[in-house]
This record gives C-alpha cells, sequence and structure tokens, in this order.
C-alpha cells in the first residue's frame, strides 16, 4: 500500500551515525529501497528515507535520516538528533578504527539525543569476514557495557539489515 492512503499511527526518527564509508547509506537503501550500491558516494549533509512498517498491529512510519561521517560534509548537529527515538552506531568489520571511534560517536549521541533513545551497536560488512579486523566479541563486550543493542549486518547481503531496524522499532514501541 502507498503511505497516502494509509493511517499511520506512529513516526519515529532514527539517526545513522558513525565514521565515513562504513556503509550507513547503504544500510538505509537496503532497508528503505532494498537497493545496494558499491559505488555509493559520500554523503552531503543530510539525506532521510522512511519506510512504513506493521509492527504489533500498528503502522510505523519509520523515517530513517542518514548524514555524513566526514566532518566537513556533516549536517548541523543538534538538528539532526532533534526527536530522534533511535540510533544506529555503525562501524566497519574490517576498519578498526571506525570501530576506535564509536566511543566518540555515543559521547555525541548521548550529548545531543534524548536520554531514553533506543541504540543500537552495528558492526557493518559482515561479508568481508575474511578482512575482519574487529572480533564480534570485543563489539558484543563493548555493547553489554553501554546497555546497546548489537548487530552485525552486510548491507551488500542483505544479512541482519532488516533485524537491525525492527529492533530498534519494537524497542521504541
Ligand atoms: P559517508 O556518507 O561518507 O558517511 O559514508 P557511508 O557510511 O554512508 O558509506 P556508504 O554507504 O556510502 O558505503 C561506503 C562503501 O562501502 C561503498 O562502496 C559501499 O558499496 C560499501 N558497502 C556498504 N555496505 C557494505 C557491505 O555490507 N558490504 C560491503 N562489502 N561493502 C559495503
Ligand atoms: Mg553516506
Amino acid at each position: 500500500a502507498s503511505d497516502a492512503n494509509q493511517k499511520i499511527d506512529y513516526v519515529f526518527k532514527v539517526v545513522l551515525i558513525g565514521d565515513s564509508a562504513v556503509g550507513k547509506s547503504q544500510i538505509l537503501a537496503r532497508f528503505a529501497r532494498d537497493e545496494f550500491s558499491l559505488d555509493s558516494k559520500a554523503t552531503i549533509g543530510v539525506e532521510f528515507q522512511t519506510r512504513t512498517l506493521v509492527i504489533q498491529h500498528k503502522s510505523v512510519k519509520a523515517q530513517i535520516w542518514d548524514t555524513a561521517g566526514q566532518e566537513r560534509y556533516r549536517a548541523v548537529t543538534s538538528a539532526y538528533y532533534r526527536g530522534a527515538v533511535g540510533a544506529m552506531l555503525v562501524y566497519d568489520i574490517t576498519k578498526r578504527q571506525t570501530f576506535d571511534h564509536i566511543p566518540r560517536w555515543l559521547e555525541e549521541l548521548r550529548g545531543h539525543a534524548d536520554k531514553n533513545i533506543v541504540i543500537i551497536l552495528i558492526g557493518n560488512k559482515s561479508d568481508l569476514d575474511d578482512q575482519r579486523a574487529v572480533p564480534t566479541e570485543d563489539a558484543k563486550e563493548f555493547a553489554q557495557k553501554e546497555g546497546l543493542f548489537f548487530l552485525e549486518t552486510s548491507a551488500l547481503q542483505a544479512t541482519n539489515v532488516e533485524t537491525a531496524f525492527l529492533t530498534v522499532l519494537t524497542e521504541i514501541f
């Protein structure tokens, strides 16, 4: 059904954050349109996409915001986080540095977002397991310590992308 003639019970804003090139925009493309591109360009400013889904018999419009990981292309921070009820904190399992930066992203998130925001840590590019630089256990431990949900995803293979969004949206509910 198209959004136009569908009754919407809730609109949930969810933000994607993390270093450049970890795959935020492709995770969103996979979730919103079931698409994936290998030559994805760096995001400039802010983009968002929506998808309406049914959760516990209610129609929920997920409004997913995506911004640049690169500092110089980033959106105004406070506006980006305003009204967000969920956040996806993304790193690349093949790039250790992107995981090492997660505490900084978490700090920014906690500094700007509502204190009840639901947060999931996501290790993306699980299809590149042969190039893995971040052990699953390290991320799991960090997530547990910080009280975050955690999943490894592959936007390329569509692994766990749906589950990651559903985890956040269901918990917000
Ligand atoms: P910024 O917009 O600069 O913050 O980057 P981003 O986090 O949005 O990264 P983007 O989605 O543009 O993806 C960066 C690169 O990683 C692209 O070449 C994607 O095709 C690739 N990529 C994204 N997800 C995956 C994945 O799950 N597996 C693999 N192998 N490549 C991926
Ligand atoms: Mg992007």
